[in-house]
């Protein structure tokens, strides 16, 4: 995405510090155009748990992919400023931001994407949620997540230390629960019938991140 682009998406923002994160999210952050090109030209609809302030649906809009969107958090400030750039951008009718747990998933089936969000959740959540996604697939829907993998790497402790700032700072009201190992990921989804590709994702960030795709067989 270009820098024009990039600024117009930081400027649907009020705040400071959103308009900050958005840039650098969006220059430095490779997981939006993975997950843009995964969903290539899917007319499926497309289910953000843990949407947070609705980059990825900003993002697949500004690529030129139209699609029903429909982002979920349980953080309502970030809802509420997901909402207003939605409208600014003029796209209230293709995004739809809603405030909720993941525990609650409304009923849509298309495509999932659950972008650094589960280690937010303690182990036995995070597998039910992994279930819970795997039933929101359409039969040609793909399931993409990313996330942090706990593994003895420099990178997993430069996450770990970034989440504590994410945290204190307030940007993330919960603090990590349970950071998973990519086997606790690939079995309640290879359970649920799905194929699964685990492949690391960090771009030039420092962050011990992985991309985990999983489609119906
Ligand atoms: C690191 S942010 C990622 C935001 C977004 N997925 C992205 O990549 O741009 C994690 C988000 O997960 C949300 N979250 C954490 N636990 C959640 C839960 N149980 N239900 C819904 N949202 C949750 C947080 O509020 C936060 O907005």
């Amino acid at each position: 995405m270009d820098r024009r682009s990039r600024k117009r998406i930081a400027n649907l923002y009020d705040n400071l510090l959103q308009r900050g994160y958005v840039r650098g999210k969006l220059a430095g952050d490779p997981v939006y155009a993975a997950t843009a090109a995964l969903l290539g030209e899917s007319s499926l609809p497309l289910l953000d748990i843990g949407c947070g302030i609705g980059l990825l649906g900003q993002y697949l809009n500004a690529q030129g992919h139209v699609r029903r969107y429909l982002g979920l958090d349980h953080d309502p400030r970030k809802i509420t400023a997901g909402r207003l750039a939605a409208q600014r951008a003029g796209l209230d009718d293709v995004m739809n931001l809603q405030h909720a747990d993941a525990a609650e998933l409304p009923p849509v089936y298309g495509n999932v994407a659950l972008l650094d969000v589960l280690h937010y959740l303690p182990a036995r959540r995070q597998s039910a949620l992994l279930q819970s996604a795997a039933r929101h697939l359409a039969p040609r829907g793909c399931l993409i997540i990313r996330n942090v993998l706990r593994e003895e790497s420099w990178r997993f402790h430069a996450t770990r230390i970034e989440e504590f700032f994410l945290h204190a700072s307030g940007w993330i009201s919960v603090a990590p629960q349970h950071y998973p190992s990519a086997n606790e990921l690939r079995a309640p989804l290879e359970n649920a019938g799905l194929d699964v590709r685990i492949e690391p994702l960090h771009g030039h960030t420092p962050f011990n991140s992985y991309l985990i795709v999983a489609r119906p067989h």
